[in-house]
């Protein structure tokens, strides 16, 4: 298996662009299944899910051609299969996100359950209860959700949890619905509001996307489009906690600063000074160590679970004690064992870290369990002395596009080792 050297200690300094957003671009790929024509996106990021989202289309039937400015032109005309088999689900959870295309344009999908996952038990129960108020018929059995529907009708869905690929899912079924569904408690996350833009410019008529109740008017059909991806805001928030933790500088161009306050609140607590442009962020902390925070996790506008681990890695050589509460998923400090690998002084009690900045960490071989957990082990390699391998690195492949080569513009000395 491939691993990722870090020989750290030295700050970051220089500049960067932001990719297209990973938890973006894979509903939106999802969403070409509802369109009667070919669509284009734009933006796309060169990531291990979107290939795997891609061959999940191609293999029910979608046809691909990828220009070279990664822009991929998407023809779901001849999909014929409505089957996401077990191979792909478990290794991309957000496949989940082809069922309520497929139910509502095709009127069947056999979509296999996602199971365990590294960060908690993650169940799909609302995305199923969903469906079934829009009019669909589930049932799960041999470990696959089946599901039947003629046309959905447009109802009332109350969310019981804050869910995003859960209100993605209802929201593209009930873009093809008659009548009109009000999703009550829906996620705010920015890449839901991208997913609705993208639906609208298809022909869709969905309103409130970015709020927690989202009404959509069902229409008969979607036509093809051009959409360019909304900037990744959690590799921004990674690449700047990568300036805060080596007391470096770096410049992050073609980002979206206004999807990200409750982390950029959250780093100027740390003591970095922030340069915030249109599309630009500078982060400047040189001569300074970055003093800890206290956070916790919960959905849209409020700090992200995607940015814990990396914050729990900021923490680890800050000034003082940060604690850091994870409230969205069960299981999601795997990476503090391995930082402790480093050096770091950190308790864990329930959801709860507690984390006592050390004066410096040491390198050495640790493992990543998850993607967000890899990203949090790269960042901890870079303030280590020493080298730090990083194993298990395909996590990373799947949610940050080129780390390697966009950590080395920044001064980083990274090199992966292939397997
Ligand atoms: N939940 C349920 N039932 C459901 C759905 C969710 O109990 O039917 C629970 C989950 O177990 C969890 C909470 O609700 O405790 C929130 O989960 P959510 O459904 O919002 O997560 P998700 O949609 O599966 C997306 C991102 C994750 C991100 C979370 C939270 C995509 C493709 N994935 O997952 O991204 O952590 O929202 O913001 O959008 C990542 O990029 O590393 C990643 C894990």
């Amino acid at each position: 298996m491939a691993k990722i050297v870090i020989s750290g200690g030295e700050p970051l300094n220089g500049e960067v662009w932001i990719s297209g957003a990973k938890n973006a671009v894979l509903p939106i790929l999802a969403s070409t299944l509802l369109c009667d024509e070919s669509m284009s996106i734009g933006n796309v990021p060169h990531l291990h899910d979107v290939t795997t989202t891609m061959e999940l289309l191609g293999q029910m039937g979608a046809q691909f051609i990828i220009d070279e400015r990664m822009k991929i032109h998407v023809d779901p005309r001849h999909t014929h299969n409505f089957h996401a088999p077990y191979d792909l689900v478990k290794t991309m959870r957000a496949s989940i996100l082809v069922l309520g295309p497929l139910v509502a344009r095709y009127g069947e999908a056999h979509v296999s359950l996602p199971g365990g996952c590294a960060i908690g038990s993650r169940p799909v129960d609302l995305h199923i209860r969903g469906l079934q108020a829009l009019g669909a018929e589930l049932v799960v059995e041999n470990g696959y959700i089946h599901a039947k529907a003629k046309r959905l009708k447009g109802a009332r869905v109350g969310m019981d949890l804050v869910t995003v690929t859960g209100t993605e899912n209802i929201m593209m079924a009930a873009a093809l619905a008659s009548g009109t569904t009000v999703i009550e408690n829906a996620a705010q996350e920015p890449e839901v509001v991208d997913l609705a833009n993208c639906l609208n410019a298809m022909g869709a008529q969905v309103s409130g996307a970015g709020t927690n109740t989202i009404t959509i008017q069902g229409v008969e059909r979607l036509h093809g489009t051009h959409y360019d991806v909304l900037p990744d805001r959690i590799e921004t928030g990674t690449f700047l906690v990568a300036g805060a933790i080596t007391s470096g500088r770096v410049l992050l161009k073609k980002a979206r600063p206004n999807t990200l306050d409750s982390v950029l609140s959250k780093l100027e607590q740390a003591g970095a000074h922030l340069n915030v442009g249109e599309d630009t962020i500078e982060l400047d902390m040189r001569g300074n160590r970055p003093k800890a925070v206290t956070l916790t996790t919960a959905p849209y506008p409020a700090f992200p679970t995607d940015m814990q681990a990396q914050f729990v890695a900021l923490n680890t050589v800050a000034e003082g004690v940060g604690v850091v509460t994870e409230t969205v998923f069960e299981n999601r400090f795997m990476h503090v064992q391995e930082l402790q690998r480093l050096g770091a002084d950190i308790r864990v009690e329930g959801n709860t870290a507690i984390i006592r900045g050390v004066p410096e960490m040491t390198g050495a071989p640790i493992m990543a369990t998850d993607l967000r957990a890899s990203a949090c082990l790269v960042l901890a390699g870079l303030v280590a002395k020493g080298d730090t391998t990083v194993d298990r690195v395909y996590h990373i492949d799947r949610g940050y596009e080129c780390i390697e080569e966009k950590l080395g513009m920044l001064g980083a000395k990274i090199r992966r080792l292939p397997s």
